[in-house]
Order: structure tokens, then sequence, then C-alpha cells
């Protein structure tokens, strides 16, 4: 049934891609205890509901300490298998064709779990979506900056032998006191590897964060981006050099990033001629997956639907797809638009 709301209604048709999603901040609740009833994990909840109620953040930190304590009851192949999957169905149910993931090694493997289950379970699931359900995809390996740069190379050395399964290397967890000059020598490293680099930054940290993440890691997006608003000459060089922005609506307004959906930085930085996307970050935590991102932002900020048409194409031509398969997801994007 086609929705009756018009500008819902083309979000649904529009082929998008999802650029910025870390694969456990899909745990669901209620895949949360089944895996920990499976592994004989304890949680410290006795039911979904009760998991549901706990996610109230009032800032980054409060969300990751939850976040990270969600990944315990992550310990097989299959696991990782079964979080994988149950998102790319979410993902073809929002019209979806195309996803960059990103995933959390040392989450992992700091708890024991081998790099290699951790990979295996994410890759299968993700071949048997590109066989299955037509989404294509690259996997994302973050380093979590609140480590040391030791950590950030030990883990990208345990990467290598795998390096032609993994496409980019990204950087997330607590931004505040860990700006990317921390790792401008694993990002060259990695870079050397030939593998796509991204950061978060601008997502509470200043606006000096976003340009050492240009200047130092040579960052190709840029993860949120908030904060390079406040700071004109650095916006024009987004827009200059067509950095693609991957904002994350809903969880701008669940990590209070920003006050309310009305303030959020979407409206700027498409008014700015910035290349900006729109995601999910972490789904089970924020409320919704990318069509309900994209429904509020634009919801709130009345966006036309030339804009949404905008972000939709955005979100291919900021991926990593080669420039033809980037060229027929836009031609599949002209002509959902024209309904
Ligand atoms: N910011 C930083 N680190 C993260 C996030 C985020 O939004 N989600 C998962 N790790
Ligand atoms: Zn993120």
């Amino acid at each position: 049934m086609t929705n009756p709301d018009p500008r819902a209604a083309l979000i649904e048709r529009l082929p998008k891609a999802e650029l910025h999603l870390h694969i456990e901040g899909s745990l669901e609740p209620e895949m949360l205890f089944d895996l920990a009833a499976r592994n004989g994990v304890a949680i410290p909840f006795a039911s979904a509901a009760e998991v549901r109620a706990a996610y109230s953040f009032s800032n980054l930190q409060d969300f990751l300490d939850i976040y990270y304590q969600g990944m315990s009851v992550l310990l097989t192949e299959q696991d990782f298998f079964d979080l994988t999957w149950a998102y790319l169905l979410r993902a073809r149910a929002d019209n979806v064709c195309h996803v960059e993931i990103f995933f959390d090694p040392q989450g992992h493997t700091e708890r024991g779990v081998a790099f290699a289950t951790v990979l295996d379970g994410i890759e299968r699931a993700l071949k048997q979506g590109e066989a299955e359900l037509g989404i294509s995809y690259r996997l994302i390996m973050c380093f979590l900056r609140h480590l040391s740069e030791d950590d950030a190379f030990a883990t990208l050395a345990a990467a290598e032998p795998h390096l032609p399964r993994i496409h980019g290397v990204g950087l997330d967890s607590s931004e505040l006191g860990h700006p990317p000059s921390k790792f401008e020598r694993v990002f060259a490293r990695a870079r050397a590897l030939g593998l796509h680099v991204t950061a978060h930054a601008g997502e509470e940290g200043p606006p000096e964060y976003v340009n050492e993440a240009l200047d130092l890691l040579k960052v190709e997006r840029i993860d949120h981006g908030n904060r390079a608003l406040e700071d004109t000459a650095l916006t024009q060089r987004i827009a200059a050099e067509a950095i693609t922005l991957t904002a994350c609506p809903l969880s701008n307004l669940r990590l209070c990033v920003i006050p309310e959906m009305a303030q959020s930085p979407v409206r700027q930085m498409l008014d700015a001629g910035l290349k900006v996307t729109i995601n999910s970050d972490d789904p089970a935590y924020f409320g919704g997956y990318v069509n309900e991102n994209f429904r509020t932002v634009a919801d709130a900020l009345d966006l036309s639907e030339a804009q949404i048409v905008e972000l939709a194409r955005n979100s291919f031509t900021g991926s990593f797809l080669p420039i033809t398969e980037q060229a027929r997801h836009l031609a599949e994007i002209d002509q959902a638009a024209r309904g």
C-alpha cells in the first residue's frame, strides 16, 4: 500500500544507501535477550521493555557505556551473522540497497572473541544479503579512539591477513579528549594498505577535530560533522572539496547533540551546499532505521521533495562504490522521484 503522505511515500520508494551504521548498534533488545539466553550471559535487565526504558542518554558517553555492555552477548560467529542479517532485513524494508557498515573489533577482541569470528559472521550475512536481498556492501573497521594508538596498530595488524574482505577504516567512541591527531600514523598505514578512510568528528568535538580529520587523517568522509558548521572557513572547505557528511538525526536527538529535531544540522548543511546524507547510526538504541530518520528530519525541517531526493543521491555519490555503480543507482533514484 502506498503511504498517503506524499513525503513519506517518496522516502519509502527512493533507493538509498546507508553510510553510517554501527552493526553492534543494531542489536535490538529482543535479540539481546535471545543471545544472552543462548550464550548464558547474565544481563542486568528482566525484559526487553526494561532494556528500552534504560535507553535514556544525556550525552555520547552515557550511550557508549550501555552500547559496550550490550555487546557482551555477542560471542559466536552465528551471533554476528544473526545480528547482521536482522539489520539487512530492516534495511531491505526501507529500500536501502547499499550499506557501508562499521564494526568495532576492539569491543570484541578485548572480551576474548577472535577477530576472525566477528568478521566471518558479519561477512557471511553481508554476502547472503547481496545474493538474496540485492544489497551491496562495504565493511569499515573502526578504531576505538578512547584506546591507545598501540591498540589501534595491533587491531590493524590483526586485520591485515583479512584485508581484501575489509574496505575501510573509521574512528569512533568517546570523541572529547581523543582528537584525530592521536591516530595520524595508524591512518597513514591504513591508507598505504589501500583502505578507504573516514572518521567521526564534530559530533561532540570542536571544529578543530574536523579539520584534523581532513588534514591529518585525510578522510574521504566525515561522520556526523555537526560542529563543522561553527567554522565558516571549514564549512566552505567541506563544500568546495565535496566532502560527504553522514548525518544521524535521531542519534543527535537521543544523545542531546541537538535540543530538538528542528535544530538538526541537516538544514544548515543543505543550505551551505554540503553533501549531507541521512543515516541511523545505532538504530536499536536511537529509535529508528533509515526511513524513520528521513521522515523525522524531513518533517521537522519541512524539507522539500527535491531536498529529500538530494539526500538520497548524496548517499550514493558519497559511497565507496565505483562511479558506474553510483550512476546506476542515481538513474533509479530519478525514476523513483518521478513517482
Ligand atoms: N559516536 C561515536 N562512537 C560511536 C557512535 C557514535 O555515534 N555509535 C557507536 N559508536
Ligand atoms: Zn556513529
